[in-house]
């Protein structure tokens, strides 16, 4: 249900993140992204970071997402900006996906694929069972000396029980920026380059949801769905309000292996 909500709640939203255009723009520009490049993004909502790189820099791009909604609109996207020459997107799951793409490039020589430059996993790091076991997921798929691209929360100050008990986050799902990093060097990265968002586009995230979930719910009211959807709405909406946009900051981590 938590996926379905986000499909209605985002179904305004390009980018399925904090950062604002300019700031995802940002991204491919630290990455030093150059034509020809393929870049691996797992969990791509959307696709619109995949489709924006694509059409300003040149690199070729897969992208790999589990929802039914996001995935033809990622399609349409990369149509729409030209690109779907050299976007590809998937829909799947992305840990399998990158468990099945590690069995092939191990395959050596005759291995089908090749790994790519740039791998990202923006917003979704559950799907490694949090940032080390992404971090796990998404290395056999980068080249020795590629970009790992993460976006993950962060605690910006000391929460009280009941925030880290409301945003449903586990003791240890999440740590502070200077925790952040230490997860990312325990795994065998250098943190290179860091892009994180600001206070008003965590609202502005937040806040169009609301505004799009209210209007689906007016629409929609007997849908079978109406009533869970109005409850994550109001669960949501307050637990940003009360502890979200306070204890809890999001950024995107660039990351090289140490040993590159
Ligand atoms: C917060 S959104 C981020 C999307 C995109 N990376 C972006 O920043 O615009 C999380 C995404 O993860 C996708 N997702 C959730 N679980 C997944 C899984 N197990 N495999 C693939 N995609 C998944 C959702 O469909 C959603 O698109």
């Amino acid at each position: 249900m938590t996926l379905r909500y986000h499909e209605i709640a985002e179904a305004r939203h390009r980018i399925l993140n904090p950062l604002t255009e300019a700031k995802v723009d940002l991204l491919g520009e630290i990455c030093g992204l150059t034509p020809g490049q393929r870049v691996l993004d797992l969990a791509c909502g959307k696709g619109e970071m995949l489709a924006r790189w694509a059409a300003a820099h040149g690199v070729r791009g897969v992208g790999v997402d589990i929802s039914e909604v996001f995935v033809p609109a990622a399609r349409s996207r990369a149509e729409e900006l030209g690109v779907a020459d050299r976007v590809r997107i998937e829909r799947g799951e992305a840990a399998a996906f990158a468990r099945d793409l590690a069995g092939d490039l191990a395959g050596g020589p005759g291995a089908r694929e090749e790994p790519y430059d740039v791998v990202a996993c923006v917003g979704a790091t559950w799907i490694g069972g949090g940032l080390a076991g992404t971090l796990d997921l998404m290395r056999p798929a980068v080249r020795d000396d590629g970009l790992l691209v993460v976006g993950e929360v962060y605690w910006t100050e000391e929460p009280p029980a009941e925030a880290v008990e409301s945003l449903r986050l586990g003791p240890g799902d999440c740590t502070s920026l200077p925790g952040t990093l230490d997860r990312c060097e325990e795994a065998g990265y250098e943190l290179i380059e860091m892009l994180l968002a600001d206070g008003d586009s965590w609202d502005r995230y937040a806040a169009a949801q609301w505004h799009t979930t209210s209007d689906w719910l007016r629409a929609h009211p007997e849908d079978p769905e109406a009533d869970e959807i109005r409850r994550l709405l109001t669960t949501s909406r307050r637990d940003h309000l009360a502890y979200q946009r306070r204890y809890l900051g999001w950024g995107v981590f660039v990351l090289r292996a140490q040993d590159a």
